[in-house]
């Protein structure tokens, strides 16, 4: 049975400890935060955990894995040093604050022959990976674009603008999509609350095989949208994470030209078919990410979103990032972070 502890738990690591106690494929042996007070509410709840204060300690441990959910800037420090330690690593999104850290961490992994992961929990999400059926069996057609909507009143980071913490999201559904890294990309945004980072912007990414995709993040909207449409030659997907009931719509509609009869004359016809809404499988996509790092380190297997992939995220926010826009300084070239 493989042992894990977790390091981290602010906000998002208590999810982490919910589904590591949940599944019977770990024990679930220890946790470690700075913060006492944290540590101390976790441990209430999960008697049997061993609460650590230093990373170094739960390192000394004997958990085979480690979940890590603190800040992005502490990711790329932390997973080294379990990496050298020989544990196997599961890092939240995204993966490190650099591309050349998250590459850095990928070939450590190799090197040290241990299970690298990403936490890019929505390529596990049942919808995500139906859309990801639907274009790999072709029957979309030639996608043409793909455009993201993720806003609401959303939760300020301290430490990071909205590109690295909700852009992440909609960056790595894309790259699992299409198995491709985009060829241009660029950004435009503004810092409307905190005047140093970004609450609200809008990233456009070209890739090879055709299609170019939009994403509008923001943290300061009324409303929670998390709308995703997906346009092919064939067929039209729009997927919403926040229907309950229906999180994909599959629409057999479209446009076609229609070749001319005489010189000079083209029409246009109009496709409105069905839309289906297929039915698909209730589980936590969390559950199903920490199962799955879980199988990778029984069996060896490559997880899905690997060091590699993690570090193709971190490298198109980058290429975002440094062709960007802000109104106060109408072109800025942003450095390479
Ligand atoms: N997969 C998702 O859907 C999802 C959702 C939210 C957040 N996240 C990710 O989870 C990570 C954590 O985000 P958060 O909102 O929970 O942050 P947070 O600031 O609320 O919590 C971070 C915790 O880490 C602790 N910490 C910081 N440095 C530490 C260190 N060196 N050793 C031990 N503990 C340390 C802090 O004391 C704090 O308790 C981020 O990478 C974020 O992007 C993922």
């Amino acid at each position: 049975m493989i042992k894990v502890g977790l390091i981290g738990l602010g906000y998002w690591g208590p999810n982490l400890a919910r589904v590591l106690n949940q599944t019977p494929r770990c024990e679930f042996t220890a946790v470690c935060d700075l913060d006492p007070r944290r540590l101390e509410k976790i441990t209430r709840q999960y008697p049997r955990l061993k609460g650590y204060g230093r990373v170094e300690d739960l390192l000394d441990s004997d958990v085979d894995a480690v979940a890590i959910a603190t800040p992005i800037g502490t990711h790329y420090d932390l997973a080294r040093k379990a990496l050298h330690r020989g544990k196997h690593v599961f890092v939240e999104k995204p993966l490190a604050d650099s591309t050349a850290r998250a590459r850095e961490l990928d070939i450590l992994s190799k090197v040290v022959d241990r299970t690298l992961m990403t936490g890019h929990t929505f390529v596990f999400s049942p919808p995500v990976v139906k859309v990801k059926e639907l274009v790999g069996s072709g029957s979309l057609g030639d996608l043409q674009y793909i455009s993201f909507s993720r806003v609401n009143l959303g939760l300020y980071q301290k430490d990071v603008d909205v590109v690295w913490d909700l852009a992440v999201h909609d960056i790595s559904i894309l790259l699992y999509w299409l198995e491709e890294s985009p060829v241009q990309a660029c950004s435009f945004g503004r810092s409307c609350v905190q005047k140093t980072k970004r609450d609200i912007a809008y990233l456009w990414f070209q890739f090879p095989s055709g299609p170019i995709a939009s994403v509008e993040v923001s943290w300061l909207s009324p409303q929670k949208l998390r709308r995703t449409c997906v346009v092919g030659s064939e067929r039209m997907v729009v997927y919403d994470d926040t229907d309950p009931s229906e999180k994909i719509k599959i629409y057999d509609r479209g446009v076609n030209l229609r070749p001319p009869e005489t010189f000079g004359e083209y029409q246009l016809s109009y496709r409105m078919g069905d839309m289906v809404a297929p039915n698909l499988a209730n589980t936590e996509p969390l559950l199903i990410e920490i199962e799955h790092f879980l199988q990778c380190i029984e069996t060896g297997e490559t997880p899905r979103t690997n060091g590699k992939f993690g570090a193709d995220v971190v490298a198109a926010i980058e290429m975002a990032n440094q062709f960007s826009w802000e109104p106060e300084t109408p072109l800025l070239v942003r450095e390479a972070v």
